[in-house]
């Protein structure tokens, strides 16, 4: 395929960025409009397969309640397709969050519909993680420990 086909095929998955980090461009998607493509470049940063195996060991758990759904990864981690959440309004970040999240600048949190999470209210929003690339499932495990979260803003 020629490299213009390839950029055709990419840009079909990925309309306009809509936000990037320390490790990541993100993109909303036309094909998809309920998602993100997260695009991880940079050599020796595994956000993207941290969220992704994040995401298999809480799903299907009280706790996926506390973050954005992985959806697809390619082979190699570099593209990962995950629910697009929409920005929470001041009154809904929330003072107390789980021991095993962390970075609480306001951007890295969104709101996700609960229809298909559990426990699951219909009509409800939840507050999740969306930049779960660096969190403390490691350090603290899946417990139902809270801590104090102090948020800020870039
Ligand atoms: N699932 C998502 N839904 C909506 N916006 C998102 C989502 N994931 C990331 N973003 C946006 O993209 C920005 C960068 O993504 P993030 O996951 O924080 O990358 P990094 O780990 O590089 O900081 C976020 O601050 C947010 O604005
Ligand atoms: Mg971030």
């Amino acid at each position: 395929m020629s490299e213009g086909t390839w950029r055709q095929a990419f840009d079909l998955l990925c309309d306009e960025q809509i936000g990037y980090g320390m490790s990541r461009k993100v993109f909303s998607s036309k094909i998809l409009p309920d998602c993100v493509i997260k695009v991880e470049e940079a050599a020796g940063r595994f956000q993207n397969i941290v969220e992704w195996e994040t995401w298999n060991r809480v799903k299907g758990t009280e706790h996926s309640r506390w973050f954005a759904a992985c959806r697809w990864i390619s082979p190699n981690g570099a593209i990962l397709i995950m629910e697009r959440t929409r920005p929470p309004a001041p009154g809904e970040f929330l003072d107390r969050m789980p021991a095993y999240l962390c970075d609480f600048k306001r951007t890295n949190y969104g709101m996700a519909r609960a229809e298909g999470r559990h426990p699951g209210e219909p009509g409800k929003d939840w507050l999740v993680c969306h930049d779960y690339g660096t969190n403390l499932l490691f350090e603290n495990g899946m417990t139902k420990r809270m801590h104090k979260a102090e948020w800020w803003d870039a």
